[in-house]
């Protein structure tokens, strides 16, 4: 009798920034994606808000005091021991050092007593498979990961081949969120009580400039210093549910324009839109106005839960990597890499 395959387990952690994330998720034989039975997420914004932006030091400090109660919850609810799992996957890259290593060494310390694979991951990457959590685009799509530190637009292939088509020349489009957010006194990371407060304004108040940058790349360094030249010149007059609702339609506007071109000059129709910022609504109608005339066909989006930083989309990537048997050895480091390798270009 032939012998009876068995699911695939998975405990994953990402511990890139300042979000500490593990999941349990598991596999049926002949599944393209895995099924995610628990994650736990435990944010730091309470550590780095009177910050202003993140500190590493105390983000690998909370890290370490948060992987612990993360771990019991995700064995809870998945009603699985720590031995139970056929691989143990953590984020290597890119991402803060002393952040990568807290995750990365326990999935490490792990495999190397239950004696199964480690499975390191690439957060971008991460990122880009997040959308089949909840959904199963057909390859070939565009994607655009727009998070507090990336800003970046890939040709996705396959579940492992991916074409970077631009980037951003300077700041991330989460970046230009939560500086602006600090400027009107909104909190870190602001970028959902920005979000909040254009709602009421009026838009077209304060006019922004277009952006203009070569190929399909983006810059919001300009937007950034416009609206900080902006809050001091109005300074008590500023009307900031109008500075806020102008911003935002401009840092919008050109995320829509570059993602135009880059539709009509790889042929494609559907677009997965990925990262932090995607929990964005205002984003998410703006591009939904591509379907209407005819740019677009589909939009897909992560779960809200699994746009920012999270375990869930390491384990899509781990498994695809379990299948392919790509593992990484026990003395493997951690690193700053940038993003996945660019992929050759089409003809
Ligand atoms: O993907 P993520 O968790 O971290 C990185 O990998 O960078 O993204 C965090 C970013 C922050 O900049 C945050 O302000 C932004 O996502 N963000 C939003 C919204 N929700 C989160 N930005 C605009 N509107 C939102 N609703
Ligand atoms: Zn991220």
């Amino acid at each position: 009798m032939p012998q009876k395959q068995q699911q695939v387990k998975l405990l994953c952690f990402e511990s890139s920034c300042d979000d500490m994330s593990v999941a349990a998720l598991e596999a049926a034989p002949g599944d393209e994606v895995p099924r995610v039975m628990s994650c736990a997420v435990q944010s730091q914004d309470d550590v780095h808000r009177k910050y202003g932006g993140i500190v590493p030091e105390l983000a690998s400090r909370a890290h370490l005091q948060s992987i612990l109660p993360c771990i019991r919850k995700v064995l809870h609810e998945s009603g699985l021991g720590i031995g139970d799992f056929d691989a143990y996957a953590a984020t290597a890259r890119p991402g803060l050092i002393g952040s990568l290593l807290v995750g990365h060494t326990a999935a490490k310390t792990l495999a190397l007593i239950h004696q199964k694979p480690l499975i390191s991951c690439h957060h971008l990457e991460g990122h880009l498979l997040s959308v089949f959590l909840n959904n199963a685009p057909a390859f070939p799509f565009l994607s655009l990961i727009v998070s507090g530190g990336h800003t970046s637009l890939y040709r996705v292939e396959d579940f492992d081949r991916f074409e970077l088509l631009g980037q951003t020349l300077d700041d991330a489009v989460g970046e230009a969120f939560d500086k602006a957010a600090i400027l009107l006194g909104l909190g870190f990371p602001g970028g959902p009580a920005l979000e909040q407060l254009a709602k009421t304004g009026d838009a077209n108040r304060y006019r922004f400039p277009e952006v203009q940058v070569p190929e399909l790349n983006f810059s919001f360094s300009g937007l950034k210093s416009e609206f900080a030249r902006m809050v001091q010149r109005e300074g008590n007059h500023l009307d900031k549910a109008a500075a806020a609702a102008g911003y935002q339609q401009a840092l919008v506007k050109h995320l829509k324009s570059q993602l135009t071109k880059a539709l009509k000059q790889e042929g494609l129709n559907r677009v997965a839109i990925v990262g932090g910022v995607a929990r964005n609504q205002y984003l998410r109608e703006c591009l939904a106005e591509l379907k209407v005339i005819g740019i677009l066909e589909e939009v897909f989006c992560p779960p809200l839960l699994y746009c920012t930083d999270n375990a869930a989309m390491i384990g899509i990537q781990a498994f695809r990597k379990y299948l392919r048997k790509e593992f990484s050895a026990l003395e493997s480091d951690v690193g700053v890499t940038q993003r996945p390798k660019k992929r050759r270009r089409r003809a």
